[in-house]
């Protein structure tokens, strides 16, 4: 296993592009399992998520491979099997994603339930109940999902997906790809609008898919009888370019953020200015200006995450770490996932003033952190702490690095080529 050794307090000047969107990404391989013909996704990322879904994809027969570029080939010309197991679903939740485009082309599918995952549970009943919308008999055996379609295949239905928690971004991903062979018209309703199925719908569209609604809260797609070969360029990952912002932000850097979508991005700009945080925006880049974090701190500002066009569950942990430095006290609430606070005492290990009161949390800002070995717990979490890392004073090491790995391509590259003092070492 793999951690970041990172020195703090290191001056922070640079420009940082932005990889293509892991979360859009990973949706889209699924759905190149509908087509019989080559599809080619450019601008894909380098990530072990990545890595796991082409594994899975050439577990189920088609052939997958990513090239030096990082442009992703898929050919699911042959026969493919409709089972995905628990080796493979473990891994990654998002492998779900194959659920409906196997049984859409094959009539039937076997995945592996995901279970939990780092930060509470995460159930897939929004999916099998818009799945049972298009006709699918669904039931669940020996740990597996065991969805088939009714004889003649998948048709068109209304179907409301929300939830007491919003609507879900994989599983209006699932129930999409399923009815784009359905037979007649599907109407999505509470449907997820985040940028990465607006991306899902684009590529399915651009295979031959009629869809419309892409964005909207209620998605219109009618069925086709088959899918053909695409090329299609990836989104920039949203949440890798806030990543970096908000570490230039808390750095006080002037931290330049290229190749990304500002417009993808509002809600955290939106509390970047009520936090005071100096930055300019252009077509497709972001730049935080340098300012004194000591002498002006960013203004103390509250987060709600809420679905897109709210502010991300996937930035709240980078947020809470540009909030230690404030000038007050702020209330962080998670809504999305009210259990993904597992950053929070490991911040506390670096000094940060932060209590988590059910499901929010008080950060009071502190002049100073300080560096101490952490564990990465998920993701975003990991992000937050090489964040904190980066201005603490002294050394933080950050354990267990594969998690980050998941989604920020070459991390300790990309910080280091702004002046961060940071590297990679086996443990
Ligand atoms: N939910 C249900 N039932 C379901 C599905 C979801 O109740 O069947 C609930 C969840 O428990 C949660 C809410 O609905 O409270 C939203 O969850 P959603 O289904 O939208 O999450 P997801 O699709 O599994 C994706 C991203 C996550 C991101 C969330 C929310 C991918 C691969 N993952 O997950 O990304 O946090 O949407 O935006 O797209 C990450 O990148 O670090 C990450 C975790």
């Amino acid at each position: 296993m793999d951690k970041l050794i990172i020195e703090g307090g290191h001056t922070l000047e640079g420009t940082i592009r932005t990889a293509g969107s892991k979360n859009a990404v990973l949706p889209i391989l699924a759905a190149s399992l509908l087509s019989r013909e080559p599809v080619t996704l450019t601008r894909a990322p380098r990530l072990a998520d990545v890595s796991t879904m082409l594994g899975i994809i050439r577990d189920l027969g088609a052939e997958a491979e990513q090239d030096e570029n990082g442009t992703v080939h898929i050919c699911a010309e042959g026969d493919i099997t409709g089972r995905a197991t628990w080796e493979a679903v473990r891994k990654m939740r998002a492998s779900v994603c194959v659920l409906g485009p196997l049984l859409a082309r094959l009539g039937r599918a076997e995945v592996s339930l995901p279970g939990g995952c780092n930060f509470g549970v995460r159930p897939i009943d929004i999916h099998l109940k818009g799945l049972c919308a298009l006709g699918a008999k669904v039931r669940i055996e020996h740990g597996f999902v065991v969805a088939e379609a009714p004889p003649g295949g998948l048709r068109g239905a209304r179907v409301f997906l929300g939830s007491a928690n919003g609507p879900s971004v994989l599983g209006t991903a699932n129930v999409v790809m399923a009815a784009t062979l359905a037979r007649g018209t599907t109407v999505i309703e509470s449907a997820a609008c985040e940028p990465e199925v607006i991306d899902l719908c684009d590529a399915l569209v651009a295979m031959g898919a009629k869809i419309s609604g892409q964005g909207s809260p209620m998605l219109t797609i009618e069925g086709v009888d088959e899918l053909h070969g695409a090329t299609h360029d990836v989104i920039p990952d949203r949440i890798e370019a806030g990543t970096y912002v908000l570490a230039g932000a808390l750095a006080g850097a002037q931290v330049k953020v290229a190749d990304c979508q500002p417009a993808h991005l509002g809600a955290l700009l939106d509390h970047m200015n009520e936090a005071r945080v100096p930055f300019e925006v252009g077509e497709d880049w972001i730049e935080v200006q340098a300012y004194d974090v000591a002498d002006t701190p960013p203004r103390s500002t509250d987060v709600t995450t809420h679905a897109y066009p709210g502010f991300p569950t996937d930035l709240q942990a980078q947020w809470m770490a540009l909030m230690t430095k404030a000038d007050g006290l702020s209330i962080i609430t998670e809504r999305i996932f009210p259990d993904r606070y597992m950053h929070v005492p490991e911040l506390g290990r670096l000094g940060a003033n932060v209590r988590r009161q059910n499901t929010a949390v008080v950060v009071r800002g502190t002049p100073e952190l300080s560096g101490a070995p952490v564990m990465a717990s998920d993701l975003r979490a990991s992000a937050a702490l090489v964040m904190a890392g980066l201005v603490a004073r002294g050394t933080t090491e950050v354990h267990r690095v594969y998690h980050i790995d998941r989604g920020y391509e070459r991390i300790e590259d990309r910080l280091a080529s702004i002046g961060a003092a940071i590297r990679r070492v086996s443990e």
